[in-house]
């Protein structure tokens, strides 16, 4: 019915335009068959994925482009049924395209107005529809290709489809998906064992996000204050937090986000925070009260916020201020952590060490997961009942994690990031520089941000149109680039070369 193994099976093309898309990986050939009136569970399927290599099908798409996970064993039953009355050539070229009854800017549009009407407003979303993504690129419903200099916000650190990730995940997938905590598994304590023979901490908590790590941040936090002082009536329950910092969006993590408009609409969130202005070490030392102060949550370099990094002397500062204190440190590297600034963890770059650390976005290469690594200090205060989860640590996505740290912690790997960073950061300010809207080129790595003095969603869509996906930070005011670790030279080169066409919208957009 189709050829395995075919390399010359590409993602879906753009209509009228030549895609320079890679064939995707040999291991993992993708190819689509147009069904006719066949079903699954009842739901009419409008075509196929197809895992050539293993010939198994994967999953199906019906109209309203819900996936169902097909498991290996549905094989059979469906490539035996006659129901398949008509398929695609896998090797195909532009004029051989599956005949559609919209285009893909009609499918966008009717996405779009049907997501209106669904989901809770809670997203103001850029007017794409993504629909596939191989390495540094991204296509939408209308083919399309977009170059990913988001990565799902600093998610997708090995790209789109990785081939060792997507065999990690589908190898574990038709083995053991999700056991509870109830029980042991070895895909967990493997992922622990390797974080902590990685890093400074002795043990690890696995959640499934990064709010949900600060979250457990907290309640550690407060627990291990309530454990050391077993005497005292009142244990240190409070929280030192800076300006411009994120750390999500539950009661607890909201409290210590800087950015007064997530916080006042769900008012009151967890009390006892106090925000200092990152980097102002006086100010800090002021704040941190031996007795009051539970911990101090800091970003050793600040994503959300505006891209701003830390200085040796105010995390040295931090450091032996929280000893003296009896104080927690913890560091927020959900963002800024994991390969992103070209050193495994961000701290690394100043040698100084917190007591907890929390990673969540890339750590399992888009799978939800959240993970807090403390040291033993910290988590001999911790007994079972303390914390939990359902979900955290499954046997699926800790195999995914795994092949996600044993590429990233890769020195090798690791040296290209720093290096290619420093290239984007030199090129950016070569070619940005110049532009009297362009304040600076800051961050290390392949984290980096451009402050403007005005506001930069209107290059932000420029690039778009043009073909490259781009985030904001901080206040609106600046570009935020966290393209997947694996990205070449080349594709930044065009990134540059996009960003400085789009620059005239906003001249544009000011003079409005
Ligand atoms: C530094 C930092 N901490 C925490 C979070 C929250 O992570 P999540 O959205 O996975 O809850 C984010 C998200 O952007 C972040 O950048």
């Amino acid at each position: 019915m189709i050829v395995a193994g075919d390399s010359r099976v590409r993602p879906p093309t753009v209509v009228g335009k030549k895609s320079t898309a890679p064939p995707p990986p040999k291991r993992v050939v993708f190819a689509r068959l147009l069904l006719k009136e066949s079903s699954f569970l009842g739901r009419r399927m409008t075509s196929l994925r197809i895992s050539l290599n293993q010939s198994s099908i994967l999953s199906m798409h019906n109209p309203l482009q819900q996936l169902s996970y097909m498991p290996r064993v549905v094989k059979s039953r469906y490539s035996k049924s006659k129901r398949i009355s008509a398929c695609l050539n896998v090797a195909v070229e532009e004029e051989a395209r599956v005949p559609s009854v919209s285009t893909g800017d009609e499918k966008s549009k009717e996405v779009m107005g049907w997501e209106a009407k669904v989901l809770v407003g809670t997203y103001a979303r850029a007017p794409i529809v993504l629909e596939s993504g191989c390495g540094c690129k991204l296509y939408d419903v209308a083919g399309k290709e977009y170059l990913d200099m988001s990565s799902g916000i600093a998610v997708n650190s090995l790209g789109h489809g990785d081939p060792d990730w997507v065999r990690a995940v589908m190898e574990q997938a038709s083995k053991l998906t999700h056991v509870s905590n109830v029980c042991y598994s070895l895909p967990q304590v493997e992922l622990a064992t390797r974080l902590v023979e990685g890093s400074f901490a002795n043990r690890v908590f696995f959640c499934n996000s990064g709010t949900e790590a600060n979250e457990a941040a907290i309640k550690f936090s407060r627990k291990f204050q309530r454990h050391s002082h077993p005497d005292e009536k009142h244990p240190a329950t409070e929280f030192i937090s800076f300006t411009n910092s994120f750390h999500g969006r539950t009661m607890g993590a909201l409290a210590l986000t800087s950015k007064e408009h997530y916080r006042i609409p769900f008012e009151p969130v967890m009390p006892g925070v106090t925000f200092v202005e990152y980097g102002n070490i006086e100010a800090t030392r002021k704040a941190i009260s031996g007795g009051k102060t539970a911990a101090v949550f800091v970003e050793p370099l600040q994503g959300e916020g505006g891209i701003y990094s830390a200085t040796k002397e105010f995390l040295q500062f931090l450091r032996s201020a929280c000893d003296e204190a009896g104080a927690l440190l913890v560091f927020d590297e959900v963002q800024c952590g994991l390969g992103r600034t070209g050193h495994l963890w961000a701290h690394e770059a100043y040698s100084v060490f917190p007591d907890i650390m929390t990673l969540a976005k890339p750590l399992a290469g888009g799978l939800p997961i959240g993970a807090v690594l403390v040291t033993e200090k910290v988590a001999s205060a911790i007994s079972p009942g303390d914390h939990g989860s359902t979900f955290a640590g499954s046997p699926l996505v800790c195999h995914a994690a795994l092949a996600v740290l044993e590429k990233i912690s890769n020195p090798s790997f690791l040296a290209s990031v720093a290096k290619k960073g420093s290239y984007f950061k030199q090129t950016l300010i070569q070619k940005l520089g110049g532009n009297p809207h362009v304040k600076e080129v800051r961050g290390s790595g392949l984290i980096l941000g451009i402050e403007l003095d005005v506001p930069a969603s209107p290059l932000v869509d420029a690039c778009r149109n043009k073909g490259l996906l781009i985030l904001t930070a901080g206040k609106g005011d600046v570009v935020r680039l966290v393209p997947p670790l694996i990205i070449s030279e080349q594709e930044l080169d065009l990134a540059v070369d996009i960003l400085f066409d789009a620059l005239p919208a906003l001249e544009e957009a000011s003079s409005k």
